[in-house]
């Protein structure tokens, strides 16, 4: 999260008209993509082989952009008030179902926060929940602990043939510093877990550890690390990590970076700064197929949002900077490239409580960006105005399967920050977009970026054999 923003919750449940024309079209146009694919890998195997594989496929995709709707409702507000001493009043609005959500003593909060006996445990969890990601559940790690990757990302190391997902270790007490302080956590450092499978997840440790005794230091517990992410340098042979890095009041704004020669750390802190004299709150880092990288980061005041190419070593920006979504309030970005267009997810300014999400595209990575929208599919129009209850972090590709992704999410607990719960979602790129009025004839037709809601989903198997 970033700094607790001026501007209003109420964020407009702009284009969820997702209408089922347009899934239909996704549905299609995902189908032909993977009939031409097909077709080129005719020529290579065995024919019966490959008319099988087509099946497979085909029912793949679909299964992933099933709609799951949820009948999720909202019992009434406790007490009604007087509408009109409400008006008097002004801000005093019933509770929403965001707040409801937060409330850690409502049972809206415990339907998106379940027990503990009801974690994705890779060790004990029997045949039948093998692979299946359920968001929102508890994640164990191959100890039989809670996995602490919050604000995180995943980086495929390709020496190791290794998934390794890194992100904020918030084991410790949630407080506030001070009354008018933000929930928090001190810092504990960055865990590293790692997999082959996306699904098992073995803790590597806390890579890059927080700072107990020198108050000066940025990484001082009582500091703030947040959205950890780490990109290989193919040059240097370095792991490079990306992370902002604040004081408790969100002033300082800066951008920190640290480098190991292994995915599994440790990692050394080199320092920090404010890119290109800009604060920095939420960000990332995107590394493109080029290998030129970039740090993408909510700027001025989370008003907007600032690209910057990184040195070629990763360990600083170069002047090359462009501004981005002015105006927009955005934050939690989140980059990937399909066939050549860069896609992002951003999330608006709300502190630790959800809102909506956006996709937005763009051909070259500097811009110009363009929104399209809310990507955010099924569940209902609750889940779909709150990200599913959750705050984009990552989007990784999903090997194998051309045009669809896993959408990383953070669901927060800001009165328990350690128990925060990480959505995984499909992610999928085609079909028409559904908010045509932010077309002009000077830009390509993109297409439509979803997220489909699934209480309970798993990749095709066999996903990683291709
Ligand atoms: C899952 O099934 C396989 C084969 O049926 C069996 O060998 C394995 O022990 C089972 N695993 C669990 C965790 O039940
Ligand atoms: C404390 O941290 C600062 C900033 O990183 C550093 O300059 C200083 O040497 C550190 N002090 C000690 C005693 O390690
Ligand atoms: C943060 O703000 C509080 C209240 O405004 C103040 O007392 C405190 O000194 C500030 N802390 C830092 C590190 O700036
Ligand atoms: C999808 O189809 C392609 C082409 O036939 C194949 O190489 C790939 O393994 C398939 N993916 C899955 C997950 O089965």
């Amino acid at each position: 999260m970033g700094l607790r923003s001026k501007q209003p919750k109420a964020l407009a449940f702009r284009c969820y008209a997702a209408s089922h024309r347009s899934l239909t079209l996704a549905v299609w146009s995902l189908a032909a993509l993977v009939v031409v694919v097909n077709f080129h890998l005719l020529i290579i195997h065995k024919e019966d082989e490959s008319t099988s594989t087509h099946e497979i496929n085909r029912s793949i995709v679909s299964e992933l952009e099933e709609v799951e709707e949820e009948k999720f409702r909202v019992s009434p507000p406790r007490s009604r008030r007087n509408p009109r001493a409400v008006r008097r009043k002004g801000e005093q609005k019933p509770p929403s179902v965001v707040d409801e959500f937060l409330d850690e003593s409502s049972a809206v909060h415990d339907m998106f926060f379940p027990e503990r006996n009801m974690a994705i445990d890779p060790i004990n969890g029997g045949n039948d929940s093998m692979y299946f990601y359920y968001p929102g559940r508890v994640w164990l790690d191959t100890d039989g602990n809670p996995i602490q990757a919050h604000g995180g990302g995943v980086l495929y190391d390709e020496k190791t043939e290794t998934y390794f997902w890194y992100g904020e270790n918030k084991d410790g007490k949630t407080y506030k510093a001070h009354s008018k302080g933000a929930d928090r956590v001190d810092i504990v450092g960055v865990s590293c877990y790692s997999s082959k499978d996306l699904w098992t997840w073995r803790n590597e440790g806390v890579v890059l550890r927080g700072e107990k005794k020198n108050v000066t230091h940025d990484l001082h517990k009582s500091n703030v690390l947040e959205r950890p992410k780490v990109i290989y340098n193919d040059r240097t042979g370095k792991y490079v990590m990306w992370m902002h890095i604040d004081d408790t009041n969100y002033t300082k704004a800066s951008v920190g970076v640290a480098i190991s020669d292994s995915p599994t750390g440790p990692f050394s802190y080199l320092y920090s700064k404010q890119p290109h004299d800009c604060e920095s709150r939420d960000m990332t880092i995107f590394k493109d197929d080029n290998g030129k990288a970039y740090l993408i980061y909510s700027s001025e005041d989370n008003s907007e949002l600032h690209i910057g190419q990184l040195t070629d070593d990763y360990l600083d920006v170069t002047d090359n900077m462009r501004r981005l979504l002015i105006a927009q309030h955005r934050e939690a970005p989140a980059l990937f490239k399909y066939e050549g267009t860069y896609y992002m997810i951003t999330s608006g300014c709300t502190g630790w409580a959800p809102n909506t999400a956006l996709a937005h595209a763009a051909t070259a990575i500097m811009g110009p960006w363009e929104t399209l929208g809310n990507p955010c599919v099924g569940g209902n129009d609750i889940f779909r105005s709150t990200t599913f209850f959750s705050q984009s972090t990552f989007v990784l590709a999903i090997p194998g399967l051309s045009g669809s992704f896993i959408f990383m999410a953070d669901r927060w607990s800001p009165s328990e920050l350690r128990d925060s719960r990480y959505v995984w979602l499909p992610l999928t790129v085609g079909g028409l977009p559904d908010e045509a009025a932010d077309y002009s004839f000077m830009f390509p037709l993109w297409s439509r970026v979803s997220i489909y809601w699934h209480r309970r989903w798993r990749l095709p198997e066999g996903w990683r054999d291709s």
